[in-house]
């Protein structure tokens, strides 16, 4: 497989990991959720209280912090681990919801992270969603997406997950969630989410998951047929 990269990014609950995971099946690419790792990080750092104030102590978590992924078929997921502990329902609760974007705004944070990224990404064919992946991380990426949708959408479209989960949000805690990490997002010092100028723009408000993947595809079939 040619070493291809398809960049996704965009709001928070836009369905980005959706489709990064419906691609990545369909063209035989690998996967990485790169807002899980920056949820393992904050999820370490709620469990060992370190402050985000506390830069030596901050250095120091990210040098014992070791993050990787593996395929659950049974569950037929994706998912993380922290430091060999499987942390793939952990990182999703609503502690970690609230303290990540505040730890992704970390400049030590971010360095750590995306250097893990384009390792994960070397000689591969790989889909990663995130907020800078095609502003930073690869901003030569050879196919990048903005995705967006009505936050009415997205919202409900979160709501419906975490329930099924079991999760017990209310409904305004959701929707408070999404707008105060779109706006830590993109108003961040550090490589604020943006869209690239290159971008395609997906709104996906009124599209199924069937139905973005297959305009997608069109996008990387065009790709795959020029790359040969
Ligand atoms: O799934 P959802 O869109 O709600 O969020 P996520 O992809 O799990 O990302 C969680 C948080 O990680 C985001 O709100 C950002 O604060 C941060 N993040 C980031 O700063 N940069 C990335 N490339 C990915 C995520």
């Amino acid at each position: 497989m040619k070493p291809i990269i398809i960049a996704i990014d965009g709001y928070s609950s836009c369905g980005k990991s959706t489709l990064a995971k419906a691609l990545a099946a369909r063209f035989g690419f690998a996967y990485v959720d790169s807002g899980a790792m920056y949820r393992a990080v904050a999820l370490y750092f709620m469990e060992q209280q370190i402050a985000l104030e506390d830069d030596v102590a901050i250095a120091k978590a990210l040098e014992n912090i070791h993050i990787h992924f593996e395929y659950n078929p049974d569950q037929q997921r994706n998912e993380t681990y922290l430091n060999n502990r499987m942390v793939e329902d952990d990182i999703r609760s609503k502690p970690v919801s609230d303290l990540v974007s505040p730890v992704a705004t970390i400049k030590a944070v971010r360095t750590a992270m995306v250097n893990l990224q384009r390792k994960a990404a070397v000689n591969k064919a790989i889909v990663m969603d995130g907020r800078d992946i095609g502003t930073h991380v690869f901003p030569t990426a050879d196919l990048k997406l903005f995705m967006t949708a009505d936050p009415k959408v997205r919202a409900t479209r979160r709501f419906a997950e975490l329930q099924a989960k079991g999760e017990n949000w209310s409904m305004e805690e959701v929707i408070e969630n999404l707008r105060e990490r779109d706006h830590i997002d993109s108003t961040r010092e550090e490589n604020p989410l943006r869209q690239a100028t290159d971008a395609h723009v997906l709104d996906n408000s009124d599209l199924t998951e069937q139905e973005q993947l297959d305009k997608v595809s069109i996008w990387v079939n065009g790709l795959l047929n020029a790359k040969i």
